[in-house]
């Protein structure tokens, strides 16, 4: 076998390092998606773990859950954070909590649906709550943590919310994409997580990331069947199979030779979602 050219980085998880042959390629973007709860996460805190356990430096960029929840969930797993730093950009509850004007700010706007109508006014409120919050400030905070101390990993948590909160602007995208592109050229290996509910979208983390994994998760009978997908890693082979894993108190154990049963494959096809495309 020829020899691996690339600096691979492990994630932490055995059985997805044999999925991706050895590693994610070190100082590229990747993006993670999945649905909630299943286990977009617990899957980047393993990654960080792994790199202060190799003495790197670690960045968590917390948007979608405040610090000290994160924290709580992964003592719970019994892993120490200690070493993660986690950058708070989370808006405050208070912005959730302001219902009654969302709607109003909504129908001034006269936006279509009231549908529309809800995510434009949360997004304004959110603006209000949080002014500072868009790619572009982001990558500013980014640009100062990495002067500061060389971090070698980083993960966004999420890209969803990042945009939800940036406003539907046109120049969101570009500022996801220059974001993008000061990480690759920082060198650092980046995680962005997406729930990414339209997969028919090209969304354009999605087309600058190096890699993709999805997380699936299906409840049948009261249990949970999870098992991940690699659905892009450029520049090297990669496992092209559905692999069963599990959430155990050690975190995320994937089983990269084991097959999904074809049932659970069946069921995820009967069901209307991104899931049914694999
Ligand atoms: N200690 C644990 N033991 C078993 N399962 C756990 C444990 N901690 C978390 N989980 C599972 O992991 C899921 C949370 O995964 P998480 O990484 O937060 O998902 P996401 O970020 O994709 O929303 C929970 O729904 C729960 O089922
Ligand atoms: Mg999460």
């Amino acid at each position: 076998m020829a020899q691996d050219k690339h600096n691979r980085m492990s994630t932490g998880i055995s059985g997805m390092d044999d999925m991706l042959k050895g590693g994610l390629i070190a100082g590229r973007p990747y993006v993670v998606a999945g649905t909630t709860g299943s286990g977009k996460t617990t899957f980047s805190i393993q990654f960080l773990q792994q790199g202060v356990r190799q003495g790197e430096r670690a960045l968590f960029v917390s948007i979608d859950e405040p610090p000290s929840e994160l924290r709580e969930n992964v003592r719970f797993l019994g892993w120490d954070v200690g070493k993660i730093r986690i950058l708070d950009v989370h808006p405050t509850a208070k912005a959730y909590n302001r219902k009654d004007s969302l709607v109003e700010v909504g129908a001034q706007r006269s936006v279509g649906s009231l549908r529309e109508a809800r995510q434009d006014a949360r997004a304004e409120a959110m603006k209000q709550v949080s002014p500072d919050l868009s790619p572009q400030s982001l990558q500013m905070m980014l640009r100062q943590e990495l002067q500061e101390v060389r971090y070698s990993r980083v993960v966004i948590d999420s890209i969803t919310s990042l945009k939800r909160l940036s406003g539907g602007d046109d120049d969101v995208d570009m500022g996801i994409m220059s974001l993008l592109r000061f990480l690759s050229e920082s060198n650092v290996t980046c995680i962005l997580i997406t729930d990414m509910p339209d997969p028919t979208s090209m969304e354009p983390e999605t087309l600058m990331a190096r890699g993709m994994i999805r997380f699936h998760k299906l409840m049948v009978a009261s249990k949970a069947e999870r098992f991940v997908t690699i659905e892009k890693f450029r520049g090297s082979a990669h496992d092209t199979q559905p692999r069963p894993m599990n959430i155990t108190r050690n975190g995320i154990i994937v089983d990269s030779h084991k097959k999904v049963p074809k049932s659970i494959l069946k069921i995820m096809q009967a069901v209307p979602s991104w899931d049914a495309r694999i």
